[in-house]
């Protein structure tokens, strides 16, 4: 069988919409038996939905990280997958799955995507893992935790999750379900931001002077073998500076950021001055062609004037869909908050945020 196509679009039908609270849903889109390999993802990837508006026809990208658990590697690719959607102010496509879409439509759906990932098969048998996430953060967690333990019966796992009420609170059924099916292996604390709750934690913000007070006393952390930290950008750096303050070695922190504050947020990587031009040479599925980059011009955009087909979403530096191997020449990046300093030490760009510091530059999208 051919490799599934990098960043490919499938149409999908909609098999369920499920409202999870007041501001956010669930999407169950069904796979086709024939798209199953290609839909094959690792639990905490995500999914990016494609619409073009009716009128003025101007298309929208989003991604959305996959809750449902990941297939086992020596079974079928999934038959549905499910994704969270939460409402943000003004979002096109949130506003969008909110109001329209409905069991029997079909979207437009890329393959899945994200470097956000547990693999089961690869982890110790006995690990034990850890999640901090805000809000809709709970998305990709529910997957990885889902998976691990189903895959691993020795593996223990404890999400500490924050919200601002309990109504507010996506997935309170499913993460309730891994409760019940895995008490000895499974710990949940929540701390809610806006609202007293009855397990005694009082209400507020979860920063990082609370982190590093609480994360001793709930769980052996010099032990744990992963953390996975999600969600609003403010929340997600907290919880690194808490880790890094325990003692806990970076190689072991995995971050996804969901929303980031434009004004406050340094990216990983700082912008430079004024961008320069040149030619990108961009390998895309095997085939591969030379262009020139306009000034100001991203290298992402200078590619998808020729190949329509390179994968992208947010374009804002935060999905990673458009990663790329750096394989010669310079570049400077806007912004960063989706690769991680090894990801970038290894060579790897983010192609919507690289602008040519050098006459060629020569990128590949398969690696
Ligand atoms: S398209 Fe999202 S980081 Fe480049």
């Amino acid at each position: 069988m051919a490799a599934p196509r990098h960043g490919a679009f499938h149409p999908l039908t909609v098999a369920a919409v499920d409202r999870l609270t007041d501001d956010s849903v669930a999407l169950t889109l069904r796979v086709p038996a024939e798209l199953r390999e290609e839909y094959r993802h690792a639990p905490g990837q995500h999914l990016t939905l494609r619409r073009t508006a009716p009128e003025g026809g101007t298309e929208v990208r989003r991604t959305y990280s996959i809750c449902s658990p990941a297939p086992a590697p020596d079974g079928p690719g999934p038959a549905e997958l499910r994704v969270g959607v939460r409402l943000v102010e003004g979002g096109e496509f949130s506003t969008f799955a909110h109001k329209e879409i409905a069991a029997g439509d079909v979207l437009d759906v890329m393959v899945p995507a994200g470097r956000f990932v547990l693999e089961p098969a690869a982890a110790p048998a006995s690990g034990h893992y850890a999640a901090i996430v805000g809000g809709s953060g709970i998305t990709p967690v529910l997957s990885i935790a889902a998976s691990l333990l189903a895959a691993r019966p020795d593996a223990r796992f404890c999400l500490v999750r924050s919200d601002r009420t309990a109504a507010s609170t996506m997935f309170l059924e499913e993460v309730a379900d891994l409760k019940d099916r895995y008490p000895a292996r499974f710990q949940l604390v929540t701390v809610l931001s806006r609202e007293e709750q009855e397990s005694g934690l009082p209400s507020g913000r979860l920063d990082e002077e609370r982190l590093a007070a609480l994360l001793p006393a709930l769980l052996p952390v010099a032990e744990v073998t992963g953390w996975f930290l999600c969600g609003p950008y403010g929340l997600v750096q907290g919880a690194e500076r808490a880790l890094s303050g325990l003692g806990v070695v970076r190689t072991r922190v995995h971050e996804e950021i969901f929303h980031v504050e434009e004004v406050t947020a340094p990216a990983r990587t700082a912008a430079s001055a004024a961008a320069s031009h040149g030619r990108v040479t961009a390998r895309l599925d095997g085939r591969s062609g030379t262009w020139p980059v306009q000034d100001g011009e991203s290298l992402l955009d200078a590619v998808l004037r020729n190949r329509a087909d390179a994968p992208y979403a947010c374009k804002g530096g935060v999905c990673g869909t458009c990663r790329a191997f750096l394989v010669s020449g310079e570049v400077r990046m806007d912004r960063n908050f989706a690769l991680e300093s090894e990801e970038t030490e290894a060579g790897f760009v983010l192609a919507c945020q690289s602008h040519p510091l050098t006459e060629e530059v020569e990128i590949d999208f398969d690696r």
